[in-house]
């Protein structure tokens, strides 16, 4: 078992990785949340099914009411909270109780942010079963989506722990090991360019190996810790770990959460950052042999995706970055060398048709290989 220690302002807290860490709960219950009366797990409608009779069966002299999400990004909406709250008011939860999120970044998020708010604040266990609640588990950022955009509502609500059992991984459909293993590049590109060239030479395909995936996904958190420890509230350098997600956000908004997964559309939106800040910088920043890597990965189908979008630039200015209707994005120097930019619109617009195109021409080079 590996052991993080996240450490911010407003809380120290362990993040247990592992295979069968989950067997570790019991005891972190009783020294992390001391006195507590009673348990809530959230879960999803796909979650619960493989895991949740395992994860209540490592519980013992608790009460223990369960709460099933639909699986899915639209639960993170002000509807599913508001059901959450009335049931945690039903199985009258009180201050000294215990939410625990078994799930994915949705049920992470969601759960994460009825705990942040319930009776002004209960606390909270994060057990994530995707491999991107790497990141959405750790750092504390709890929240639901609005209408008009991802992440809207929310709150910073540190749970007490989190316990990362890998074993949890081996039911993850292929497209969301893409989805978590884009977050995980993200980190490597943002930071840590001698991680970025260990993932280029190790992971060939996905799922990543057992061998090597209890250390991934520990350098992966290790970084995310290191960020938040230096910015919990996102004063800073934690906007860095939005690299992608300006682009990603308005394409996950404008499919309506359904036909490409979060990681994918941060996929997309971190080429086009890149893309951008070579065009800014006058640099090199993709990595020698990005793009082969990636569609060996599994990611495709970039160019089909964006032409969907419609009012992207409109959608990204949605974006809690965005300051006087003005986006700011996350933009790359080199490998590891981060800068937070304005961009006018204009630049935009003509970037964005550009990007369609130039993808249009990497999918056309693509079929042309095959
Ligand atoms: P998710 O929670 O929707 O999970 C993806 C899918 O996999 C769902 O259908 C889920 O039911 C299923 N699933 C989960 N675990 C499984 C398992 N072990 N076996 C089989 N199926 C399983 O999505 P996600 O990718 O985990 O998280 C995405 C969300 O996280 C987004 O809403 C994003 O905004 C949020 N996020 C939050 C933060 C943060 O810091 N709070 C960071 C990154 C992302
Ligand atoms: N995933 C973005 C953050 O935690 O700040």
């Amino acid at each position: 078992m590996e052991q993080i220690q996240v450490k911010t302002e407003t809380k120290s807290y362990p993040v247990l990785i592992g295979d069968g860490v989950i067997d570790q709960l019991q005891q972190v219950l009783e020294e992390r949340v001391r006195d507590c009366s009673r348990i809530l797990i959230i879960s999803d409608s796909n979650v619960a099914p493989l895991y949740l009779d395992e994860v209540k069966s490592k519980l013992s002299g608790y009460q223990v009411n369960e709460w099933v999400i639909p699986a899915g990004e639209t639960s993170k909406s002000i509807r599913e909270y508001e059901k959450g709250i009335t049931y945690a008011l039903r199985c009258q939860l009180d201050r000294q109780a215990c939410i625990i999120a078994l799930g994915g970044g949705v049920v992470g998020d969601l759960a994460g942010f009825i705990a942040s708010t319930y009776l002004r604040g209960i606390r909270f266990i994060q057990v994530p079963t995707t491999l991107l609640a790497h990141d959405s588990s750790v750092g504390g950022k709890v929240g639901i989506n609005h209408t008009s955009g991802k992440n809207l509502i929310g709150a910073f609500h540190q749970p007490e722990a989190v316990l990362y059992d890998i074993h949890f991984l081996k039911t993850l459909p292929k497209k969301e090991w893409r989805s978590g293993f884009a977050e995980i590049v993200k980190l490597a590109l943002i930071r840590d360019p001698d991680f970025y060239d260990y993932l280029e030479e190790n992971v060939r395909s996905l799922p990543i190996e057992d061998e090597i995936l209890t250390d991934i996904v520990k350098k992966a958190i290790s970084i995310k810790a290191e960020i938040v420890g230096q910015d919990e509230r996102e004063a800073g350098i934690r906007a860095y770990l939005n690299f992608g997600h300006t682009l990603g956000h308005a394409i996950e908004a404008e499919s309506r959460y359904q036909s490409i997964t979060h990681g994918e559309a941060v996929m997309i939106g971190m080429i086009f950052a890149m893309k951008l800040s070579e065009e800014h910088f006058k640099t090199k920043v993709f990595p020698e042999g990005f793009f082969t890597w990636v569609h060996q990965l599994g990611y495709s189908d970039w160019h089909a995706t964006l032409n969907k979008g419609g009012l992207l630039l409109e959608t990204m200015k949605k974006d809690k970055k965005s300051q006087e209707n003005k986006i700011r994005m996350v933009l790359l120097k080199n490998c590891g060398d981060v800068i937070l930019q304005t961009v006018e619109d204009s630049i935009l617009t003509a970037e964005l048709a550009s990007y369609r195109t130039w993808l249009k021409t990497i999918a056309a080079d693509r079929v042309a290989e095959k």
